[in-house]
């Protein structure tokens, strides 16, 4: 076939659909248990929801954006949930009443990346923030809640890593301080970062290459810049982190792709992915709210890949097979048995039990039999011309190759009674 699917960007069925929604499930009562709500916001959104937002000298907004170019407008696919999270929050005054307001989402996300395992152009992130509180027990309880759900399903094989980026004011000193390091060292760095040198020097640190991270070795680091306020924040952040029993480590290269963050920083990486190793990361953003014109107030999240989870769960053997099949298959032979299998097949269906009957009237009964194993009814029910003069119908159980006789009126009695008996 010559038309396929957009490069990166994935059809979902059958048993993987399956897993996916029991992560997803499993993901959604961890949020509930810490109180935390569900929003849902469009694909869609004005450019300036994330230009301005998440910064324009961001990988995200400088490349990645999927734009959708109307006569009038100019709308770009969701790259991220944040800043439309946070135009949600601004349009409805959801921060309005000063109190602390937790929210979870779950939704695609659209990069312009270059595909790969587990980087994808459309990917599914699950996202938790939450509004209106500044302290560092705050940021402390979204990495416990995202290291909660790593845990519960059984994934150990993680890094947390965190870090302080400061705030606008030692952020500023710091940015000085970089610039004036990596000036007689610009040659060395890739094309990249000599662009980022001008308007964003810290991601110089967070470069993949190799050349590039052995001069960020050497460069002076946030923690000597950081405020007394931006210090004593991280250094609570840390001993709440340790009340919680979550295990951490310090890394000050830690600087986030989007701008806007404050203070803290984090990121779960796990060799179990492979090169794309993030499984999830976020931080505080206090003036993000700011960025939109509107009055700041402090904000803390998170964002997980969901891709990259089943990764991870594939790799640990942690998903489980699903197996869905019928209770019943009804094999009628002739025109009246179709008629009332037809209805009753309606009839059970619509008590919640699943039975199959073929529409196509002129199968025999061996087709009919194979058809049942195929989609692994426990049971199949046989009605023919025969059986309909006796009033007799026969059901089979197919694991068990047994069969038993049943009156044909009080078929929707009996096969209710079989299928809601405990297994
Ligand atoms: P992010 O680090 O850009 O943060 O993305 C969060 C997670 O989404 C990553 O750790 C990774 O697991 C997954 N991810 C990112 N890009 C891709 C991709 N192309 N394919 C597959 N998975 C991907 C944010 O998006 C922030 N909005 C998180 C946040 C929420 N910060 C505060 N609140």
């Amino acid at each position: 076939m010559e038309i396929r699917s957009v490069r990166g960007m994935n059809d979902l069925f059958g048993s993987e659909l399956h897993q996916w929604a029991y992560v997803e499930n499993q993901i959604k009562k961890i949020f509930e248990s810490f109180g935390y709500s569900e929003i849902r916001t469009p694909a869609l959104e004005k450019i300036e929801v994330f230009s301005g937002t998440v910064g324009n000298e961001t990988d995200i907004v400088e490349k990645q954006m999927y734009q959708v170019v109307t006569e009038s407008e100019t709308y770009v696919l969701r790259p991220e949930g944040t800043a439309s999270f946070m135009r949600a929050v601004l349009e409805h005054n959801l921060n309005a009443t000063g109190q602390p307001g937790r929210f979870f989402y779950y939704l695609p996300m659209f990069r312009h990346e270059r595909p790969q395992k587990g980087r994808l152009r459309q990917f599914h992130q699950f996202g938790a923030e939450l509004i209106n509180d500044s302290s560092p027990e705050a940021d402390a309880e979204l990495v416990t809640v995202l290291d909660q759900i790593y845990k519960s399903f059984g994934i150990t094989e993680y890094r947390v890593r965190i870090n302080s980026v400061g705030c606008n004011q030692c952020r500023g000193a710091y940015k000085e301080t970089l610039k004036h390091f990596f000036t007689p060292k610009l040659q060395e760095l890739c094309e990249q970062c000599q662009k980022r040198f001008e308007r964003s020097a810290m991601r110089i640190l967070d470069c993949k290459r190799e050349s590039c991270r052995e001069i960020a070795k050497t460069a002076p680091l946030i923690t000597s810049c950081l405020c007394s306020e931006c210090k004593s924040h991280h250094e609570n952040f840390k001993s709440c982190l340790t009340k919680a029993q979550v295990s951490f480590e310090e890394d000050p290269y830690i600087v986030r792709g989007l701008d806007y963050y404050t203070r803290t920083a984090f990121e779960f990486t796990s060799e179990l992915l492979g090169a794309q190793d993030a499984l999830g990361g976020g931080g505080r953003y206090d003036g993000l709210s700011a960025r939109f014109g509107a009055a700041a107030f402090p904000a803390v999240g998170f964002g997980l890949g969901m891709e990259r989870l089943m990764i991870a769960l594939q790799e640990k053997q942690k998903l489980p097979q699903f197996s869905y099949a019928p209770t019943y298959f009804f094999a009628p032979l002739g025109e009246k048995s179709f008629e009332i299998l037809y209805s009753l097949s309606l009839q059970l269906k619509r008590q919640g039990v699943w039975c199959e009957i073929s529409y196509d009237k002129t199968k025999a009964l061996k087709w009919l039999l194979k058809q049942a194993n195929r989609v692994n009814a426990s049971y199949s029910l046989l009605l023919g011309d025969e059986e309909l003069k006796s009033g007799i119908a026969i059901l089979k159980n197919m694991k068990q190759g047994s069969q038993e006789n049943i009156p044909v009126d009080s078929l929707e009695t009996e096969l209710l009674r079989r299928a809601h008996r405990a297994p």
